[in-house]
């Protein structure tokens, strides 16, 4: 396992670690953009208050409710959306070491939808929410990836890539963007020499 990544049980183990768990949701779309550059899959993350992009979710105490109950309820309270996360949604789990004295255990979590429910997830997030304009930024909210380079190769996924991302979400994103076949290796090796250049 890379460093840092620990399973489920060693995590729920730590006594007096704070728990946070967040989810990536995605789905399989026929889209075009313009109508000629496939879009392949809506990649779900959220652009917070603080202006950094994240995934949904949040901070759980596992003394009051399972870690997945704990994301559900995030769900519900960031995206007005109704979704039951299980045990087998589970990605990966990372302690962060601190300065602080309570270390931050993040778990990550993955559900892959249809298309239809993710465009339901959308519009939810962007209505009905009840966290919406508070924990999320009132005018963004949810953000789709675009997973694919526009000619030139800065838009699209490299310029998404050189935004500033929260925690360790970036790595989580990079992980699970090859790990789930959303993006190839190469693809995202490109693109993050892309984004490299960028900010620089
Ligand atoms: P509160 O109202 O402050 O409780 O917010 P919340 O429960 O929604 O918590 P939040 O989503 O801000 O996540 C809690 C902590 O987890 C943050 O302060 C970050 O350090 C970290 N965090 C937030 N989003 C992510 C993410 O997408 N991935 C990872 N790895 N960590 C995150
Ligand atoms: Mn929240
Ligand atoms: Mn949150
Ligand atoms: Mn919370
Ligand atoms: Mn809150
Ligand atoms: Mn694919």
């Amino acid at each position: 396992m890379a460093s840092g990544q620990l399973s489920r049980e060693e995590a729920l183990a730590c006594v007096g670690c704070r728990h946070a768990c967040h989810i990536l949701l995605y789905a399989d779309t026929e889209a075009q953009l313009f109508e000629e550059i496939p879009i392949r899959h809506i990649v779900l993350m959220q652009m917070r208050f603080d202006g950094l992009l994240g995934f949904p979710g949040g901070l759980v105490d596992p003394s009051e409710e399972s870690l997945e109950e704990g994301l559900s309820r995030e769900l519900w309270e960031e995206l007005g959306f109704s979704l039951s996360v299980t045990l087998e949604d589970h990605v990966s789990s990372c302690h962060n070491p601190s300065s602080s004295s309570s270390h931050l255990i993040t778990h990550f979590y993955a559900r892959r939808m249809e298309e239809k429910e993710i465009r339901e997830v959308e519009k939810a997030a962007a209505s009905t929410a009840t966290d919406h304009g508070h924990e999320v930024a009132i005018v963004m909210g949810m953000v789709r990836l675009p997973l694919y380079t526009l000619k030139g190769g800065e838009g699209g996924l490299p310029s998404f890539l050189s935004h500033s991302f929260i925690g360790n979400s970036r790595s989580q994103l990079e992980d699970s963007l090859v790990r789930f076949g959303l993006v190839t290796p190469e693809e995202l090796q490109t693109a993050l020499t892309h984004a490299e250049q960028r900010r620089k």
